[in-house]
């Protein structure tokens, strides 16, 4: 595994691998590796010839009094992780290397943003864009890896491949989960104990609220189910419950379309994410 700093650097190196023929499957990271993230390098190490992923702690993306300072970083281990997990190239920059002083330009995202995370963390798909769209162009990969544990990221970055002409296949993978429920994230670490334990309360709300659509509720009258499942349960403040048309994220107008149901709830020093997919399978019409 070769671990590179620099923008020309990687470029060249991947020029070469790309003059071969060989396509190239790409995922982009904070960092701070854990399962659900090498389930994303192993549907790469399957699919492509060369691997490459990113660890990059996004400042654009973080917005103030957020846990830019405080997100959890540890190069060593991600190293040790990657290679076995038989990561070709991992590009590890500085933000100067990204950025230089400060970014000249901008993305903007105009749709899918006004809900969810969106509306909590303004500003926050906005720096994702950015800095995805330097990191296309940087690899220029075949394919590229989401999580749907961030399914508003992958809703977003659809729209930004599509939109910005990417010639990039984009897989979206399924959420890694902890034994008891609780989605996989970096962010875990900075729970406490007390909230470690309750967090599982998540999960299982969002379960509730698929079964309940599944056995005929409607997503509302699940939704309050699960909402009072969940206050009644966790100490955390609940930024939002909520079911919405994937990935359009618009409200739901027909029952028969796939629906996402989400939730973040914010603990003492971190918000934690999870959602569900109700994939329909019925024909519309
Ligand atoms: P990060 O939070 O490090 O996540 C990197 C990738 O791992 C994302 O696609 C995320 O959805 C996926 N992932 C995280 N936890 C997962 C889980 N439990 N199961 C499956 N996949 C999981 O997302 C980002 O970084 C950044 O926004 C980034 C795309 C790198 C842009 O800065």
């Amino acid at each position: 595994m070769k671990i590179v700093n620099r923008i020309d650097e990687l470029r060249t190196m991947l020029t070469e691998e790309k003059t071969e023929g060989k396509t190239v499957g790409f995922v982009p990271t904070m960092g701070y590796l854990h399962e659900g993230h090498l389930s994303l390098i192993h549907a790469a190490r399957k699919e492509n010839e060369v691997v490459v992923i990113s660890i990059f702690v996004n400042p654009l993306q973080f917005g103030p009094g957020e846990d830019f300072d405080q997100y959890p970083r540890d190069i060593e281990h991600d190293e040790a992780l990657a290679r076995e997990a038989g990561v070709d190239y991992l590009f590890y920059p500085t933000v100067a290397e990204m950025y230089g002083e400060r970014p000249t330009v901008t993305v903007k995202v105009h749709e899918r943003t006004d809900c969810l995370c969106g509306k909590s963390r303004p500003g926050h798909f906005d720096g994702v864009a950015t800095v995805l769209t330097k990191l296309f162009n940087i690899v220029a990969p075949t394919r590229a890896y989401f999580g749907l544990k961030d399914a508003q990221q992958v809703a977003v970055v659809e729209g930004l491949i599509r939109d910005f002409n990417f010639p990039i296949e984009l897989v979206g993978v399924d959420i890694k989960r902890e034994e008891d429920g609780l989605a996989l994230s970096s962010r875990n670490v900075n729970l406490t104990p007390e909230e470690r334990t309750e967090a599982v309360h998540i999960s299982k709300s969002l379960r509730l609220i698929r079964e309940a659509i599944e056995n005929g509720s409607t997503p509302a009258a699940a939704l309050a189910e699960g909402i009072g499942y969940l206050q009644g349960h966790i100490t955390g403040s609940i930024d939002y419950l909520e079911a919405l048309s994937y990935p359009e994220l618009k409200s739901i107008t027909d029952v028969r379309e796939t629906i996402i149901v989400a939730a973040a709830v914010q603990y003492s020093k971190v918000r934690l994410i999870d959602n569900v997919i109700i994939k329909n399978e019925q024909p519309r019409g």
